[in-house]
């Protein structure tokens, strides 16, 4: 399909996603987070794809949801629509998605990138939670996310006042996996998507599932879903072609089976 707001690429078995709409800097309107819902769909499908990165220009991951969109909406309009709730496709993505940032992610830019597995951040990202200087608030997940990621003292702060993080302090407090020089973040987030899709997909995507879990229950039900999934790999031909590689001294050919 003909997209206009991103741009979809294959490198060898990682799907690439730009966001591409340069003249909002990356706003998030429907339209692009339409075609994002399907190329993401597409790349699951896709048996040769083993994970996706998602990223955005050198000046923007995405400045935010597109306020130009939303400024003439009511409360009845934004409801009835579902405004924002489109977007929870990211975060139901079954494949691993890296988020790779420079510029800024603010607002929905920065709730996008929380939908992803985890965040790789240029040296130029930017960080923030600018809804309260428009009126409104976080609704694609910020007040929820960012709060299990930073903890409740900077989330607050970030949310109440609006401020901006750089790369470094979002590396400090967990928003981020690591900070890499600008020039190398398409690559860095590349070279780590492709050791992921090396990987049994099977077993990926169950590691992706077991870890996720830890946000949605009590430690004591993780550990027995961890325990379970644990067990379930050992159902599967590349768990015992892993551990019989391993003892064999040679490199595990994983099948996705
Ligand atoms: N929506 C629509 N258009 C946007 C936009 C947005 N979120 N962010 C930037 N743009 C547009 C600007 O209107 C401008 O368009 P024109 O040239 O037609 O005027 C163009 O992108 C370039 O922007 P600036 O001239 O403002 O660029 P700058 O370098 O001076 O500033 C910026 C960059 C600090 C990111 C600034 O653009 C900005 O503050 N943007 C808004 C950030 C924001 O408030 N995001 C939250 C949106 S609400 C939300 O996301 C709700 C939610 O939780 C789901």
């Amino acid at each position: 399909m003909g997209y206009e707001n991103i741009r979809v690429e294959k490198r060898g078995k990682v799907g690439l996603i730009t966001l591409d709409r340069p003249k909002a800097l990356n706003a998030l309107c429907a339209a692009l987070v339409a075609e994002l819902s399907t190329a993401l769909d597409a790349f699951e499908e896709d048996e040769k794809i083993g994970c996706v990165v998602l990223t955005g220009s050198a000046k923007a991951f995405a400045a935010g949801a597109d306020i130009k969109e939303m400024q003439p909406l009511d409360f009845t309009q934004a409801y009835l629509t579902d405004l924002i709730t489109p977007w929870d496709r990211v975060a139901r993505n079954r494949k691993p998605i890296i988020a790779a940032v420079a510029g800024y992610a603010l607002g929905g830019g920065c709730e996008l990138a929380m939908m992803c597995d985890f965040i790789i951040a240029a040296d130029t990202a930017k960080f923030g939670q600018p809804e309260i200087t428009l009126g409104t608030m976080p609704g694609a997940g910020g007040t929820q996310r960012l709060t299990r990621f930073v903890g409740k003292s900077k989330a607050m702060e970030m949310c109440l006042t609006g401020r901006m993080m750089d790369a470094e302090e979002a590396e400090r407090c967990g928003l981020v996996s690591r900070v890499v020089a600008a020039d190398d973040l398409i690559d860095e987030a590349l070279k780590a998507a492709e050791k992921i899709a090396d990987f049994s997909l099977p077993v990926v995507m169950l590691t992706k599932e077991s870890v996720n879990r830890a946000y949605e229950t009590t430690l004591a039900e993780g550990i027995r879903f961890e325990r379970r999934v644990f067990h379930a790999t050992f159902a599967t031909h590349d768990q015992n072609e892993g551990m019989t590689a391993f003892l064999e001294k040679r490199s595990p050919q994983f099948e996705n089976k």
